[in-house]
């Protein structure tokens, strides 16, 4: 799929692997200028020679991006440096086991601050500048964990059905302004925390087969696919699509099988 951001500045948290890399690289190779963020420089460095190999202007600011100051110091910064923000793209997000009977105040406070705070904080500072210079678009990655509610998942299904709502919220506060935002829900995508989280569990052969058993095409996603999805919903060929939740999950959520 061909998509033009020449010219385009785009921001992509949680660039260090699977979606955020697959997004951060593809907006490199449309024309982007690319910003990634991850924890720290060292996470980054495979993501840091796809994007040279692309030949693309990139920079680096790392840190927690649950935090006040990083959150706000990459949009800023970005601003600083390259004169504007076109795309942010909020990536970053962890995922903790825990079911309503185990579920700590503490695992749902860091998975809020990650999966929700976070995005907050950036899209605010977007929005100002986005606001400012008369054009933006914001996308955040939901997950159909969000949509649909999961077992022993509680933190973190509750934070994407957050993110869902705050799509929603974003793009009605920044009506009339020519900024706008849309959510992409992945069902499994095949990176490499989801293998960590395979590998973790009791029978990985088994769990793999699990979540198989529960895709119409057979199949997990690849996360080249999700950062298409991505490039489309930032493209300005889509101009008209604003506030939407996109689900990309070989039709996981279409039916009860
Ligand atoms: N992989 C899947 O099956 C799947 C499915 C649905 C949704 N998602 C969502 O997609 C996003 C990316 O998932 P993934 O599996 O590609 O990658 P991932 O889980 O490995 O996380 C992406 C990156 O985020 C970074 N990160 C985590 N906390 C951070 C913080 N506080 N500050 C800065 N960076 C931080 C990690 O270091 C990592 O490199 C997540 O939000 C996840 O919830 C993933």
């Amino acid at each position: 799929m061909e998509f033009n951001f020449k010219n385009k500045i785009c921001i992509v948290t949680g660039a260090g692997a699977g979606i955020g890399q697959a997004s951060a690289v593809k907006f490199a190779q449309s024309g982007a200028t690319v910003v990634i963020n991850d924890l720290r420089e060292d996470i980054c460095k495979e993501t840091l020679q796809l994007l040279s190999e692309t030949g693309c202007e990139h920079y680096g600011i790392y840190g927690d991006i649950s935090t006040a100051e990083v959150a706000t110091r990459l949009v800023d910064e970005t601003v600083q440096k390259y004169g504007r923000v076109d795309v942010l793209v909020n990536v970053a997000g962890i995922v903790l086991p825990g079911t309503i009977m185990t579920v700590t105040n503490e695992e749902f406070d860091r998975t809020f601050r990650i999966n929700v705070m976070a995005p907050m904080m950036t899209c605010q500072r977007a929005c100002i500048h986005m606001k400012e210079q008369g054009s933006g678009v914001m996308v955040v990655i939901a997950s159909t964990a969000g949509i649909l509610g999961v077992g022993n998942r509680l933190a973190y299904s509750t934070s994407k059905g957050a993110l869902i709502s705050m799509t929603k919220s974003i793009a009605a506060d920044m009506a009339h302004t020519n900024v706008r935002i849309n959510c992409i829900c992945p069902g499994t995508v095949n990176t490499p925390s989801m293998e960590r989280r395979f590998q973790a569990m009791p029978d990985p052969v088994e769990a793999k087969k699990k979540f198989l058993s529960r895709e119409l095409n057979g199949r997990i996603g690849e996360p080249d696919e999700i950062a298409h999805a991505v490039l489309f919903a930032a493209s300005s060929e889509v101009d008209y699509l604003n506030g939407s939740i996109i689900t990309i999950d070989g039709g996981m959520t279409c039916c009860t099988q």
